[in-house]
């Protein structure tokens, strides 16, 4: 099974450092080894923006061409947007019956960004059950790894919640996915708020520019008890001396400015100076290979376009064997062309052949199914299922060879039973090599 990365961001404007420490950077590290597929969610956006549904399609733009600027490659990764794949919304309805209210309550970062929101008309459905939808996401690539920021490790665990239950009840088709946590988990607002957040405005978005750059971090929160330059300073739980230590390469010179910071022989100007300059040599290629793409819609609009396409094909793939391990993949169809629907939907048999060698005449070449244990063998317009009961090879039922048993999705009983079931095909081989030719059934 390839390994697959499934992660993604509501499009409700450009992303920030935040974003990049807690999961960009580790999707542009992990492209190459991983098959990557980056969700734009903007039907998640909605669930609490849905009076203003107008800003989508720009931000969805906004959030491509960071992803872009950042360094994922087109070429590898799949960038798709949420709303075109439909089959995420049935999945989550389906979804939704594996999943408790309580549990939906207990949900910590709900909890906390309805605290934030303050929704005068009291919580939308769709606001509140969004991790459903989420877990859907993850489900329906059938992704192993999940890059995240912290706040959304109990959406990833309700995931996997989700899909024990599905695998359980229904029978093992989704993937039970992993959480991976940034370089570091969560990085505090310009302001020394716990994180960046666009609603509270600490935030240096990947596109800004230096001057801007430049005021935000100016004009940072550090130390409150430190008045002078001369006054000793504390340098841990200081979002300056945090975000020297995530984007300034030079460990000399932060191990410097701390030193002296705890000294007193630093001014706070000094080190957010330097702090910019280096902030600045790090978003530096980020905006340039931003604005690049910017001037280039049209290519960015094919890349979304592409990702999605293909990202909705998985989508399709597994919705059909989803249903097809809920059984509710129904056809009403006349009775023959049921039977050829079914033919075609089964899991083929996958048969070896055996007895090359010794060839019974009257019989055919006996095959086994090497996922089921069903026997076989094709001679004179007939099929014929056998069954093996110790020393004995017993025929069970002959009927004319139709077409698809010509086929690989060749059928006897229909389809491919339980490939997980606990069949001895060695067993069942050597017991067929063993049967004497003179033990095989006569078949006229
Ligand atoms: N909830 C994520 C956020 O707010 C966005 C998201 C939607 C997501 N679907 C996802 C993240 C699937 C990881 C996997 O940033």
């Amino acid at each position: 099974m390839a390994r697959r990365i499934l992660t993604g961001d509501r499009p409700t404007g450009p992303l920030h450092l935040g974003h990049y420490v807690g999961s960009l950077q580790n999707r542009v590290k992990l492209q190459n080894e991983y098959e990557t597929y980056v969700l734009i969610a903007d039907v998640q956006a909605l669930t609490d923006n849905f009076e203003h549904p107008e800003k989508l399609e720009a931000n969805i733009f906004e959030v491509a061409l960071d992803y872009l600027a950042v360094g994922l490659d087109p070429a590898k990764v799949r960038i798709v947007v949420q709303s075109m794949v439909p089959e995420l919304a049935e999945l989550t309805i389906y979804f939704m019956n594996l999943v408790t209210v309580a549990t939906l309550e207990r949900n910590p970062t709900v909890k906390e960004e309805i605290k934030q929101r303050n929704f005068t008309k009291g919580v939308p459905v769709g606001f509140w059950s969004y991790p459903i939808s989420q877990a859907a996401d993850i489900a329906i690539f059938k992704a192993d790894l999940v890059p995240v920021g912290e706040d959304q490790l109990p959406m990833i665990e309700q995931a996997r919640e989700i899909v024990r239950r599905f695998n359980r009840l229904y029978g093992k088709v989704l993937i039970e996915p992993r959480a991976m946590l940034g370089a570091m988990a969560r990085l505090p607002g310009t302001d020394g708020g716990a994180k960046m957040s666009k609603s509270i405005g600490n935030c240096i978005y990947l596109g800004d520019p230096p001057d801007v750059v430049r005021k935000r971090v100016m004009t940072m929160y550090t130390d409150p008890k430190r008045i002078h330059p001369t006054d000793p300073g504390t340098v841990e739980g200081n979002p300056v001396f945090t975000y020297h230590d995530v984007f300034n390469p030079d460990k000399a010179e932060v191990d410097e400015l701390k030193a002296r910071y705890r000294a007193g022989t630093v001014s706070d100007t000094e080190v957010k100076a330097r702090l910019y300059r280096a902030l600045n040599a790090f978003l530096e290629p980020i905006r340039a290979k931003r604005e690049a793409y910017a001037n280039r819609p049209d290519q960015v609009r094919q890349i979304i376009l592409d990702g999605t396409r293909k990202g909705r094909e998985l989508a399709q793939e597994t919705i059909a064997q989803v249903r097809n391990a809920m059984s509710i993949n129904y056809s009403f169809t006349h009775s023959r062309d049921r039977t050829m629907d079914r033919a075609r939907n089964a899991l083929s048999h996958v048969w070896k052949t055996v007895h090359e060698i010794m060839t019974v005449p009257s019989t055919g070449n006996i095959a086994i199914c090497w996922f089921c244990g069903a026997i076989r063998s094709l001679r004179n317009g007939k099929v014929r299922e056998f069954t093996v009961d110790g020393r004995n090879i017993r025929e069970v039922t002959t009927r004319p060879i139709f077409v698809d048993d010509e086929t690989s999705a060749n059928i006897i009983g229909f389809d491919c039973a339980v490939p997980d079931s606990n069949i001895d095909l060695d067993y069942i081989e050597s017991t067929i090599r063993g049967i004497p030719e003179a033990f095989y059934p006569s078949v006229d």
